[in-house]
């Protein structure tokens, strides 16, 4: 067992903070002054440490460089206006963090390291987080193999890792969207669900296909009708139909169990929407499109928050929206942003203190 107050810091010479401007920022490019580490060997983690953000040295047989057993999580961090740092719904991102762990054959991580590791690193590098509008201090937990040997088998080592970007949106506008009909993202047993690094890998090539036609991001369907919508991009997708919020559900683990779409289903129904998890089928959203019903299209995540669609492609039917008549999605991003910054009381105890 390790201690759950205080990991080791090693103090980094000088703050990189005072050469930066927090506001504006693009998305994952700039990080802070420290990292935490810790090592997994011999089904024991040890050397859990704060460190100065440095370069890894790894062997060049590492696991994760050829067979890919790396998962990682996304959450934000926030400032009140009395300086009190929060982070989102940790809990939640930790136990999503182990399911991707034991999908991935990796050991879990305790929350001793996880959830009291980042309540450290984010105590102690406080100043990043930025105040402005749209704006947070992004964690991206991380965890792969480094076994020195290229046989294919689980790990026997792994690192687990900790890096804070102060960011800005991810998605700066309402975003065009293909629905894809050829690649797959997902099928059912495979790992849809985790949050493994492969996932995100095997996105990039028909992403970019569609690019090139003009789109942003691909809306990814069933890899057997291509008719039952899964996921855009890097989020899990919302449709409001009447007074109806119809979502994909989680049953075929195809899709993330996204923390933003937990927060933002909840938010809805306090909103008096009826939630509907399901599985959707294409079809039915253009007959609703068609009846004037099908209102607002937006994609959910950490790093995305809650972003609008604004053009929706199926072969060639192409559905559109006018994004300033929406009242649904500005509204619960609004409530999201003012439980985040505590302008609104937190009821559901979302806002872990550091
Ligand atoms: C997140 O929303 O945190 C994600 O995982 C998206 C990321 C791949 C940029």
């Amino acid at each position: 067992m390790i201690a759950s107050i205080g990991f080791p810091v090693i103090k980094a010479e000088r703050s990189k903070l005072q050469d930066m401007n927090l506001e504006n920022l693009p998305f994952g490019r700039i990080f802070t002054d420290y990292m935490l580490e810790a090592d997994y060997d011999k089904g024991e983690w040890k050397n859990v440490e704060i460190k100065p953000y440095q370069p890894l040295v790894m062997d060049p047989s590492a696991a994760v460089l050829h067979y890919g057993q790396a998962i990682f999580e996304g959450i934000k961090a926030y400032k009140d206006d009395q300086d009190n740092a929060y982070v989102f719904r940790l809990y939640d991102n930790f136990k999503r963090f182990n399911v991707s762990a034991a999908r991935m054959e990796m050991p879990q991580v305790p929350e001793e390291i996880f959830v009291e590791g980042i309540k450290q690193l984010i105590a102690l590098e406080k100043a990043w987080i930025p105040s402005m509008e749209d704006h947070s201090l992004y964690i991206r937990p991380f965890m792969f193999a480094t076994d020195e040997m290229i046989g294919v088998k689980p790990s026997d080592k792994y690192k687990f890792l900790v890096i804070l970007s102060p960011t800005g949106p991810y998605y700066a506008r309402p975003m065009r969207i293909y629905v894809e009909e050829f690649y797959v993202r997902a099928v059912k047993g495979g790992i849809g669900f985790a949050k493994a690094a492969g996932n995100y890998a095997a996105c990039l090539h028909p992403t970019e296909e569609a690019k090139k036609k003009g789109y942003d991001q691909i809306l990814w369907t069933d890899p057997v009708e291509h008719k039952y919508v899964q996921e855009i991009g890097t989020m899990n997708v919302m449709f409001i139909i009447g007074n109806s919020v119809v979502t994909p559900d989680l049953e075929a683990g195809t899709i993330l169990n996204g923390v933003t779409r937990q927060t933002v289903l909840t938010l809805l129904k306090e909103r008096g929407l009826t939630v509907e998890e399901r599985p959707v089928n294409i079809e039915e959203l253009i007959e609703a499109y068609n009846a004037g019903t099908l209102k607002e299209v937006f994609g959910t995540g950490t790093a995305a928050t809650v972003s609008p669609i604004k053009e929706l492609r199926y072969k060639d039917f192409v559905m559109t929206f006018d994004i300033d008549q929406w009242e649904v999605m500005p509204g619960v991003k609004k409530t999201l942003d003012d439980i985040r910054s505590s302008k609104t009381e937190d009821k559901y105890g979302w806002m872990v203190k550091v």
